[in-house]
């Protein structure tokens, strides 16, 4: 099994890196493509291991996608006719499995997607998904495992509102919608830069939607959609995550290809921590303070701080000077990396749903393992600054959504290999 080897504390990192396609973003666009009878043309692809899911999922249902890793992008071809079954297999190492659903119904009127269940974040439950289909008249059985919803008669565009923002609801209510009959509105969304980067898709493509408030978007329905040429929005995750290891080396580096308007909450925290940011022209320049200042926070929903991005703040937090808190309002279990720290010497207690953090002067090397995609970038720049060689096993977990993360730091002067 891979495994990554660092050797810290690192140098004051310097140079540039250059930020991925969203992984989040892709794998709703991926799925989106079910609607589409004409090709659909991505680029700025990561091609991480949770796209190639993706794809295997889209080639299992009878699309075809032909690939090209060298310059980031493919192109998706639909049969007219397509499968309605999304099995266990698929969707088991992929919470995004879910997003079939929209598309299969709003264009087949009917599927049967296996629910990819808990996970190590918790629960994960779809129920708002579910509600908003059978708004528009889907029914729905769940059995063994799997959920089998139809709408003999078609979609019909109504009012939902959703009781929770939800992201992958959001978009698995707007990709059922844009097809069906009259006129849907979807009240209290999501509107992280991927929904965005979905709606943007799909209008291209002819499909019919309109933001009436903040929250609020309203979709009139139509009969296809015509062949769409897309680049992927920049991945805000990745983007925080580079923006961390400058910080925790109190390094320099230029993040290039990503709106820094998508992290604007974040470059607040950055600063106050004490680093210094610049943004420029789709691309964000840091500078680490000397000492990193204590902070407290909570996530939530975009704009706001996002969750995804916590663990890999609380990784700088762990040498600041003083004691910091972090609130997690989206995940009951957003904390798995703590342990890992902790193993790192770091002093993290968690209560509940908030972590205190007492900054230490120096992390000392370990061995660990990773457990969820976000806390293998957390425990990695824990090894960053940690004195020693470290080990991080089941790095598997963080290659599912990070684009060979090792090429990337080793550029900008971390040492760390990967082994199998
Ligand atoms: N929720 C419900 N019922 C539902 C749907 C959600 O109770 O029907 C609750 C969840 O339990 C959670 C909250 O609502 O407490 C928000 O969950 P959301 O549905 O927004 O999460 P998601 O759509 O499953 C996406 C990202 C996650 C990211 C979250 C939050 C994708 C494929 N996944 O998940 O990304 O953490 O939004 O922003 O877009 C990651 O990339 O590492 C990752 C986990």
């Amino acid at each position: 099994m891979e495994k990554f080897i660092i050797y810290g504390p690192s140098k004051r990192v310097n140079g540039e890196v250059y930020i991925s396609g969203a992984k989040n973003s892709v794998l709703g666009l991926l799925a989106s493509s079910l609607l589409f009878e004409e090709p659909v043309v991505l680029s700025n692809v990561p091609f991480v291991k949770d796209v190639f899911t993706m794809i295997k999922l889209l080639k299992s249902l009878g699309s075809k996608v032909q690939i090209n890793k060298k310059k980031n992008f493919l192109k998706i071809y639909n049969k007219k006719k397509l499968k309605s079954f999304v099995s266990y297999d698929l969707v088991k190492t992929m919470r995004a499995g879910v997003l079939a659903m929209g598309p299969l119904l709003g264009k087949l009127n009917k599927c049967k997607v296996a629910l990819s269940g808990g996970c190590a974040l918790g629960v994960r439950p779809i129920n708002f998904h579910l509600k908003g289909f059978s708004k528009m008249g889907a029914k729905y059985k769940l059995n063994k495992g799997y959920v089998n919803i139809s709408a003999r008669r078609g979609l019909k565009g109504k009012v939902y509102n959703f009781p929770k923002i939800t992201v992958t609801g959001t978009s698995n209510l707007i990709m059922s919608a844009v097809l069906s009959k009259g006129k849907t509105i979807l009240k209290n969304i999501a509107i992280e830069p991927e929904i965005i980067d979905l709606i943007n898709f799909l209008k291209k493509g002819g499909a019919k939607i309109y933001f009436l408030k903040k929250r609020t978007i309203k979709i009139i329905g139509v009969k296809s959609l015509k062949s769409v040429n897309h680049s992927v929005v920049g991945d805000r995750i990745e983007a925080f995550s580079y923006l961390c290891v400058a910080a925790i080396t109190k390094g320099k580096l230029h993040v290039r290809n990503i709106d820094p308007k998508f992290l604007k909450k974040e470059i607040q925290i950055l600063k106050k921590i004490g680093c210094k940011i610049n943004s420029i022209n789709n691309s964000i320049i840091i500078e680490g303070g000397k000492q990193i200042k204590p902070v407290n926070l909570k996530t939530s929903a975009y704009p706001g701080f996002a969750t995804d991005n916590m663990p890999m703040l609380m990784s700088v937090l762990c040498i600041a000077n003083g004691r910091s808190q972090i609130k997690e309002t989206i995940f009951e279990n957003r904390f798995m990396a703590v342990p890992e720290l902790n193993r790192l010497s770091a002093s993290i207690e968690v209560k509940n749903n908030k972590a205190y953090i007492s900054g230490k002067k120096q992390l000392y090397a370990a061995q660990c393992i990773s457990s969820d995609l976000r806390s293998t970038f957390s425990i990695i720049l824990g090894c960053i600054s940690a004195k020693g060689k470290s080990q991080v096993d089941r790095i598997y977990h963080g290659l599912r959504g990070y684009f060979e993360p090792e090429n990337k730091l080793k550029k900008i002067g971390i040492k760390i290999k990967k082994i199998n």
